[in-house]
This record gives C-alpha cells, structure tokens and sequence, in this order.
C-alpha cells in the first residue's frame, strides 16, 4: 500500500504552538528551521554552549540564546541539530541530565537513535522530522511561498501526542505544502545513510572520478573529460529530478539515449549491485555505525586522508583551473 502523504490542510499547527521549542545546534539545519518555525509563529529560542561559534549570528538573527541547561529548562520541545557524531557525547553531558518527564526531543535524522547511541528516559517523548533538503532549501523554498517534502516518525509517546507535535513541527518547516510521509527511524536512518553512500555522496564521485580518470588514461584532455564526466552532472540531476527516469531520456538526444539503455546496465553490472548490498549490510547489521563512531573518536583519519588525497587529484585541479579562466 502506498504511503500516505500529508498537506496543511490536514495539519493541525496548534499542538506545537502550545509547546516552547529550543534548537540546540545553529548551523546547517537549525539556522533555517529556526527561521522558518519563527515565520511560522513557533515560540523558540536557541540552546548555545558556552564556547559556542554560532551564538552571536543567532543573537544577531533576533533569537535569544540560552545556556543549554537554561534552555532545557524554558523549553517543552528540544530539536537536536547537533552533528551526528557529537549526539551521543552531547546527549549524555549536556542535555539528559536536565531533561524532565512529558518534554519532547526531536531529530533532523534517525541515526543517533536508530544506532543505539542516544537511549532516552521512557519517560521523554522521541520524533524525527526530517526535510529532504539541505538547510538552505528548507529555508529558500519556504521564503519562496512553497517547502521541500518532509519525512517524521516516532520512536516513542509517554505523552501520547508525540505524532501531533512531530507533524506540526514538520508543518511549521512548510513540508506540509508539499507532502508530508510517515517513517520510521530505521527506516530513514537505513535508507538516507544507503543513499549517501551508494548514489549521492559516495556512489557519484566515485563513479565521476573513475570515469574522468578513465578518458585522461584513454588520451584525452582533462578540461573535456571534466566537463564530459563533472559539469554535465548538474543538467542531467536537474532533468532526473523533475521528469524522472524516462522522462529525463525523452529530452535527451537520441545518440545519447541509446548510449544509456545499451551501456548503463553493462557500467553498473551484477557486481556493483553486489558491492551496494554489502554496503546495505553493513548500514543493516550497525557495523557502519561503529566504524563511524571509530573514526570520529580517533580524529577522522579515513576523511582527512581521502579529502587530502582528492585535493592534489587531476579532477580537482581542473576543477580550479577551469573555475579561474572560465566566467561559470
Ligand atoms: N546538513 C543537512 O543538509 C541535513 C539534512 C537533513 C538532516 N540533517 C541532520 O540535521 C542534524 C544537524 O546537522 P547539521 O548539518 O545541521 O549540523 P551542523 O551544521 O554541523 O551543526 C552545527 C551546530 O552544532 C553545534 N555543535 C557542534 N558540536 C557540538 C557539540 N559537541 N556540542 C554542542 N553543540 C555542538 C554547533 O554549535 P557551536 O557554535 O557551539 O559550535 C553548531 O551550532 C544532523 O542530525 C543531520 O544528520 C542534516
């Protein structure tokens, strides 16, 4: 059965406008969600640590800025835009201590949940509102009148209004204006972690790289094969995302759609789908999850060597080159 999808209309804004939110983390997701709650007449205010960076732009954006355990104890609903990898520390340290019975915390994404690296008293009431949209197109697409869909879940309800609050909550974001949809947070945690890393993070530029790499091994410049293999992405992604699949290969030349239905499946073959079910295992099975908690309390080796790695790659380097000489 299809999921349902929720709208506005079906919304009810007010179990939220009775409750005092506090966003504890002003970055990528609290800035815009803090605005956006704002405009949607959400009484919040913003949780900052002492040594807090992100404190005086909050101030300056109008918000009163709380110490966490100040804004723990003002606030009814706490929205944890925290970094994933600092959750579980923050959580202990910061925030469970002052927690009490009947508040609500909710998440931006399922994984300090899901992985087992936040357990909540059963007493506090657990969401997930997840926009499916980087900060900045939360907020530009509300301003613009319309929103970016939305996906929420409850992990659990003492209260027992705990979908209510999750639902006005994605509402104020303006996801109701486009479509709302039931998960879960293994649901969303499993497949938004899959996608990072078989499609849009890990899986493209991969799949870019070896790509680039394979024209300048066959002979050919750098700035074409870049622009063959990096630049054109954006064209087609746009084109996938409005019209789909078929639809994207109806607006696409004729050579170039019989390149795709007779090379596609030989590039993406029987072997790479057995690599993206080991990655899905691993996402299943909590290994992903460990490692990452590995790598991050060991000062991110793995990332700082690859990023360091990419820096010097010819891709790279014609990346900047093109972007110095070319009026993009
Ligand atoms: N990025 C996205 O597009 C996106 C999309 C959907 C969902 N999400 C989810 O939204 C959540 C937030 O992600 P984000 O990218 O918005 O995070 P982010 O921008 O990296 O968060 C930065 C904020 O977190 C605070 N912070 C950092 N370390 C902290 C610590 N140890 N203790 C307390 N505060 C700390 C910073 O405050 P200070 O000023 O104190 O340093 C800053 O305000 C994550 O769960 C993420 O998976 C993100």
């Amino acid at each position: 059965m299809p999921k349902p999808i929720l709208r506005d209309t079906e919304i009810d804004l007010s179990p939220l406008l009775r409750q005092k939110v506090v966003i504890l983390g002003y970055g990528n997701q609290g800035r815009p969600q803090a605005f956006n709650l704002r405009d949607s007449g959400v009484t919040l205010k913003i949780g900052a640590r002492p040594e807090s960076h992100k404190r005086e732009q909050a101030l300056a954006d109008g918000f009163e800025v709380l110490s966490i355990p100040e804004a723990l104890a003002w606030g009814d609903v706490i929205m944890m835009l925290l970094p994933d990898e600092v959750m579980a520390d923050a959580y202990e340290k910061m925030i469970a201590p002052y927690l009490r019975a009947g508040q609500s915390i909710g998440f931006g994404h399922g994984l300090a949940i899901h992985a087992g690296w936040i357990h909540p008293n059963p007493e506090i009431n657990v969401f997930l509102v997840a926009p499916k949209a980087q900060g900045r197109g939360v907020r530009n697409k509300y301003v613009a009148g319309s929103g970016v869909p939305g996906l929420y879940a409850v992990h659990q309800d003492p209260s027992g209004n705990t979908e209510a609050i999750a639902l006005a909550y994605a509402k104020a974001l303006g996801c109701g204006r486009i479509g709302i949809m039931p998960t879960t947070f293994a649901e969303e945690t499993t497949c938004d972690l899959f996608s990072e890393q078989a499609v849009l993070c890990g899986g493209l530029t991969s799949l870019i790289k070896t790509a680039f790499e394979t024209l300048v091994e066959g002979g050919f410049s750098p700035e074409v094969a870049y622009f063959e293999c990096l630049y054109e992405v954006k064209l087609i992604a746009d084109l996938l995302h409005e019209r789909g699949i078929n639809g994207t290969r109806k607006a696409i030349s004729s050579t170039a759609l019989f390149g795709d239905v007779s090379q596609g499946d030989q590039v993406i073959d029987g072997h790479v789908r057995e690599n993206m079910r080991r990655v899905l295992d691993n996402i299943v099975s909590g290994r992903f999850s460990e490692s990452m908690r590995r790598e991050f309390a060991h000062g991110k080796p793995e990332i700082r060597r690859a990023l360091m790695r990419d820096e010097q790659h010819l891709i790279e380097r014609t990346h900047r080159d093109l972007h110095a000489r070319l009026k993009f």
